[in-house]
């Protein structure tokens, strides 16, 4: 398909670990509106390249423009499935994964209810993390990507319970977000869930504009202290036992 001209392209590293390419960047087409790219997905996406992932089935939860389930197809992923509750992400996804290789399914919905069944071996996704003033989330416009809730963890909670029930025994699952989220939160939530969780990759990144819009909320909450302007975003990995065992006292 011919790119539409009225998409924002968007550059993506060429450097995904791994991955080799002639040219100095890669880009990805990007729906005004979308999420563009930024280090949190950055992070995912190299985390995800790292792994070994070589004929999986993966699911991307909050896809955007699909970054992150291009590196999946890009690092041997036989199935990606691709989800997002924006019609634009969704539209932005599809086409990005077009030539990514795999199989890909890019369908729009509210997290799990847009699954299309079966188990996964990988699940990714860099959710809406960041603490806002509402608790209630927006349903439309720029910041439903990234507004969380007054402690960021709205959909993140709801990732952490529900995706250790897709997963294969063996199976894993990467997921981005702040400090400010509370990292040690989704560890717990995931260990009662039986997984095996710990933080794999962090970064300190300065703040971007949507943290420099709520610093003095943020500050007046204390979900941030005085000092310098920067954030620590963590990948969270967890496992599913091999042994196939059990979960809650029934067999998985
Ligand atoms: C932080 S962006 C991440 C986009 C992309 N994965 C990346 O790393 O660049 C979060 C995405 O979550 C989507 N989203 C928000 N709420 C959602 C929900 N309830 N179900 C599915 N997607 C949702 C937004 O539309 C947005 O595209």
């Amino acid at each position: 398909m011919a790119p539409d001209p009225s998409l924002a392209s968007v550059a993506v590293p060429a450097a995904l670990p791994g991955e080799r390419v002639s040219g100095s960047r890669r880009s990805l087409l990007r729906l005004p509106a979308v999420y563009r790219p930024d280090h949190d997905s950055l992070l995912l996406a190299e985390t995800v390249a790292a792994e070994d992932i070589v004929g999986a089935r993966v699911m991307d939860l909050c896809t955007g423009s699909g970054v992150v389930a291009v590196a999946a197809a890009r690092a041997g992923a036989e199935e990606v499935v691709a989800i997002d509750v924006s019609r634009r992400a969704v539209l932005s996804a599809r086409l990005n994964l077009l030539a990514a290789g795999p199989r890909t399914i890019v369908r729009r919905g509210d997290l799990f209810a847009a699954d299309p069944g079966g188990m996964y071996d990988l699940i990714v996704s860099n959710p809406p993390y960041v603490p806002s003033e509402d608790e209630e989330l927006p349903t439309r416009g720029p910041a439903r990507a990234w507004d969380g809730g007054t402690d960021g963890r709205a959909i993140v909670d709801r990732i952490c319970r529900e995706a250790p029930r897709r997963l294969r025994p063996g199976g894993r699952m990467l997921m981005v977000h702040s400090e400010l989220t509370n990292h040690r939160r989704t560890i717990e939530m995931l260990e009662r869930e039986g997984l095996e969780a710990s933080v794999v990759a962090r970064r300190d990144i300065p703040f971007g504009p949507v943290m420099e819009s709520r610093e003095t909320w943020l500050r007046d909450t204390r979900l941030i202290a005085d000092g310098p302007r920067v954030e620590q975003i963590v990948v969270v990995r967890a496992t599913v036992p091999a042994s196939g065992d059990v979960l809650d006292g029934s067999p998985r």
